[in-house]
């Protein structure tokens, strides 16, 4: 199935980004990351249109990117501003692709589709990403699957209950009262679990180790692969506005049809200058799903191989309705893409840089 082109994608963490260039595939393009001395953020194709090597093993210089292989350098808005070769010319065709580039709530965005329709009000509000009075922990893996494998993770919480026991696991998730509801263009799927006990890790992190209580988790899916999860957790039958919540995010963003960037974070607004908890929980989150998530997720890959998830006909649950619903979201929005515009491409820049080259060797 194609991308979703027309939206914001996250493309690293702003932690990530220096003035040191940061390769990454995005969406099967190679993409060039880097910031300015200003810090302000850049984003531009990273194969060189010379003979394309990655710009990313390239240096920045005076805020320019320079090609490791034979030194032509570019701008930030792509264009070749130094050839060392020759008469030095820089032809205007031989250029790389800028794509628009953003950074809020302490991720750089970045939009593959038409620059002209890049609106920053499209990004859902994740202001508690930035808000400096939470204690924030973050983190990145890779996952050799594709990023909806990932989406349906989070979206069918029926997994928790078996694939985390021990960790986040409980007895509680699969069989929770679950509302699925749309707003928009979002998909909200909340889960509450009345009097129940609930997974040793989030037990701890609340202090009701080894007892009962009510707890919920709220997730909301915003296209094209953007997801808030609320947890929390009270005492049975006191009510959720006196119990603690904790937000968190899951943003898969896809790196080729097999492979995802999977983005996750997490805010509390309690023991927020606990350094030592905000350790022992990035440890104990990224451990599940290093261990837990990654590697089942990756087997089901291999076992689908290339053969989409439908056409293996696969028998639907009822934790299955909020994931399917946000498939469906998702492939009417491409579909709509697809039938209203033809998003800019690399292969149009690359022709034309072939096109200038040519009459450069013909002068
Ligand atoms: S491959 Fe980049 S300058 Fe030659
Ligand atoms: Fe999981």
């Amino acid at each position: 199935m194609p991308f979703l082109r027309n939206c914001w994608y996250v493309a690293s963490w702003s932690s990530e980004l220096a003035s040191a260039p940061l390769g990454r595939r995005l969406l099967d393009e190679p993409v060039v990351m880097y910031r300015l001395s200003s810090g302000e953020p850049v984003a531009l194709s990273g194969r060189c249109p010379h003979r394309f090597a990655p710009l990313h093993l390239g240096k920045v210089i005076e805020d320019k990117i320079q090609c490791p292989y034979h030194g032509l350098r570019f701008n930030s808005a792509g264009a070749c501003v130094f050839n060392p070769q020759g008469n030095g010319a820089t032809p205007k065709a031989v250029h790389l692709r800028a794509y628009p580039f953003i950074e809020k709530y302490n991720a750089l965005w970045i939009w593959t589709g038409d620059p002209e329709r890049a609106d920053v009000a499209q990004i859902p509000d994740y202001a508690f990403l930035a808000d400096s009075r939470l204690a924030r922990i973050e983190g990145y893996l890779h996952s050799k699957a594709n990023f909806e494998l990932l989406t349906d993770n989070i979206m069918d919480l029926g997994h928790v209950d078996f694939l985390h026991a021990g960790s986040l696991g409980c007895e509680a998730t699969a069989k929770a009262k679950t509302t699925i509801t749309r707003v928009g263009n979002a998909i909200h799927c909340d889960r509450w679990m009345a009097n129940d006990r609930q997974g040793p890790l989030l037990s701890w992190l609340f202090g009701k180790e080894g007892r009962r209580v009510d707890a919920w988790v709220d997730v909301i899916w915003n296209p094209p692969s953007l997801m808030q999860l609320n947890f929390g957790m009270t005492e049975v039958g006191a009510g959720r506005e006196v119990g603690h919540e904790i937000p968190n995010v899951h943003f898969m963003t896809p790196e080729t049809e097999s492979s995802t960037h999977y983005f996750w974070a997490s805010a509390r607004d309690f023991r927020t200058d606990d350094a030592a908890l905000s350790k022992q929980l990035y440890e104990g989150v990224t451990a599940a799903f290093t261990f837990e998530d990654k590697p089942m997720i990756e087997a089901q890959q291999e076992m689908m191989g290339t053969t989409d998830l439908w056409a293996l006909k696969p028998a639907l649950l009822a934790g299955d309705a909020a994931p399917v619903m946000a498939r469906r979201a998702l492939a009417k929005l491409i579909e709509e893409e697809r039938a209203n515009a033809s998003p800019v491409g690399e292969g149009r820049h690359d022709n034309a840089s072939a096109q200038e080259n040519k009459s450069v060797f013909a002068e």
